[in-house]
Formats: structure tokens, C-alpha cells, sequence
């Protein structure tokens, strides 16, 4: 079973990044000093990508910090070795490894080990969500003035034409509070655990999408684009829900954009 496996190779990874958390690592910038990279994301992913090419040679191989692999079957694994980087270097304890699995043009499995609450999320296609052995449900919060939401920022947020801070400002008028853990991955499992209700972020990459988005929609949540389209596997801009909440949600990320726009330009 190919969630087996998953699980086997999320706690690997989870275990090279507890033995890493709090020492001295190198870090190196990517695209600016605010994108990090450290050794541990390296070694993570070098360990996932070992048991993965040996173990399922024909896969393909989608990962943050390499190239990957490109395989002939029509399996892919889509892998974030670290997510979290930025509380990582820093030493704030939340952080994870996201590993999901698609086949042809949907997900089929994935997990987010949530590493230093040794918690671990795991979800097969119609078999539904759990974390550890405590099967998992969206909230039933329809009602913005009591929802707990959760959010990110993209690291080119100074320059990017998507407007993060504009939405945000908007969902700190409507929402009784806003979270930003670090970790787009672990911000999907509290989604499909029912402690948020909502998460949106402008820009994310397929890595931190793949096992999240199938969390929250096999917990009974919905997850699509800022106009409420799920024709994309891996959207750009992720609005995940409890369901109930992705109509008012989607009507205050439309408020944040330019007079008289209605959805959302971008994507
Ligand atoms: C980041 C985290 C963060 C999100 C960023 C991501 P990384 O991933 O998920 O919560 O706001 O957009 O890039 O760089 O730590 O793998
Ligand atoms: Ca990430
Ligand atoms: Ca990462």
C-alpha cells in the first residue's frame, strides 16, 4: 500500500529534521534573505528521494530543492522535505515534511508529518482523513465573525502583484481571528481537523498543495482557487475550507482587489 510507504518515508524525514532542529546548520538564501534554504531541507528531501527511486524507480519525482526525477508511469510523488523552513532556522518549533501522491490528474494519497508534535496527517482518495488513529472532520462554523482562519505570505510579498497584505487587511475586518503558523502544509491540517475554519494563500508551489488539499477534502472541506474553480490540481492562489465558509470567504478575497472587480484577476 502506497500510504505505507508514504508514512514510512514522512517519519524518515521527520526524524532528520528533529535530530537538526536547534543546531548550527548551514543556510543559504534563494531568490532573496527572506527565502531560506538549510542543509536539512537537503538532507530531508536526499533521504525521501533515496527510498522513492529505489523503491519506485518508474515515478516521478516532484520536490522542492532538485530537479527530481522524471519517470514513465503516470505516477507522481509530490514532495515538500521541509515545510517551514523560515521557523526551522529560527528555531520556532513548527515545521513538516508533505508528501503526496497523484495519479494521472488527481491525488491519490498523501501525508504531512507535523514533526515536532510527532503528529502525523494522512489521507487516501474515499478513504477519509485522520491524524495518528483519530479520524478527522471539517468544522460546522458558517458564520465569518466566528470563524478562526489561517494564512501565508509569499516571500517575494514586497513585489508580487497578488496583493496578500490587501486580502489579509480585508479578513482582519470579518474573521474573530487570523493565524500564520509558517507551514502551508500543517495550515491544511488544521483545516481538515476543524480547528480553522478557512485558509488562503496567494502564490503557493504544488509541494506545499498535494497532501494538504486532499486532507481537507477528504475531512469534507472544499479547496479551489480565490473564484471558487477547481479545475487545477495545484491552483497558484488555495482558498481551503469547511465548506460552508468558502462562499463568504471567496466575497472578501473579491472586496480586496480593485474597485469594481468581483473576483479575483489573478488567476
Ligand atoms: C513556505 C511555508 C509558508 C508559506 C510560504 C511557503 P517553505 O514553505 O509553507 O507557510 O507561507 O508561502 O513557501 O519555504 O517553508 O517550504
Ligand atoms: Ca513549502
Ligand atoms: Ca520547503
Amino acid at each position: 500500500m502506497i500510504v505505507a510507504d508514504i508514512i514510512e518515508i514522512a517519519k524518515s524525514a521527520g526524524s532528520v529534521l528533529k535530530e537538526g532542529f536547534g543546531r548550527n546548520f548551514q543556510i543559504e538564501f534563494k531568490t532573496n534573505e527572506s527565502n531560506l534554504v538549510t542543509e536539512y531541507d537537503k538532507k530531508s528531501e536526499a533521504v525521501i528521494m533515496e527510498y522513492i527511486s529505489k523503491k519506485y524507480p518508474a515515478h516521478t519525482i516532484i520536490t522542492e530543492e532538485s530537479a527530481g526525477h522524471k519517470g514513465s508511469s503516470e505516477y507522481a510523488w509530490v514532495i515538500d522535505p521541509l515545510d517551514g523552513t523560515t521557523n526551522f532556522a529560527h528555531g520556532f518549533p513548527v515545521f513538516s515534511v508533505s508528501i503526496g501522491v497523484t495519479k494521472g490528474t488527481e491525488v491519490i494519497a498523501g501525508c504531512v508529518y507535523d514533526v515536532m508534535r510527532d503528529d502525523l496527517y494522512c489521507a487516501e482518495k474515499g478513504g477519509g482523513s485522520y491524524r495518528n488513529d483519530k479520524k478527522l472532520n471539517v468544522s460546522s462554523t458558517e458564520i465569518l465573525g466566528r470563524s478562526l482562519l489561517v494564512t501565508g505570505f509569499p516571500y517575494d510579498i514586497a513585489g508580487n502583484p497578488y496583493n496578500a497584505a490587501g486580502i489579509f487587511t480585508e479578513f482582519l475586518k470579518h474573521a474573530r481571528g487570523i493565524r500564520r503558523l509558517g507551514s502551508a502544509a500543517i495550515d491544511f491540517c488544521f483545516v481538515a481537523s476543524g480547528a480553522f475554519d478557512g485558509f488562503w494563500e496567494v502564490h503557493l508551489n504544488p509541494w506545499d498543495i498535494c497532501a494538504g488539499r486532499l486532507l481537507v477534502e477528504e475531512a469534507g472541506g472544499r479547496v479551489t482557487d480565490f473564484r471558487g474553480v477547481n479545475s487545477e490540481l495545484f491552483p497558484k492562489h488555495i482558498l481551503a475550507t469547511n465548506g460552508k465558509l468558502h462562499k463568504p470567504m471567496e466575497e472578501v478575497i473579491g472586496r480586496a482587489f480593485r474597485p469594481g472587480e468581483t473576483v479575483c484577476p489573478f488567476n
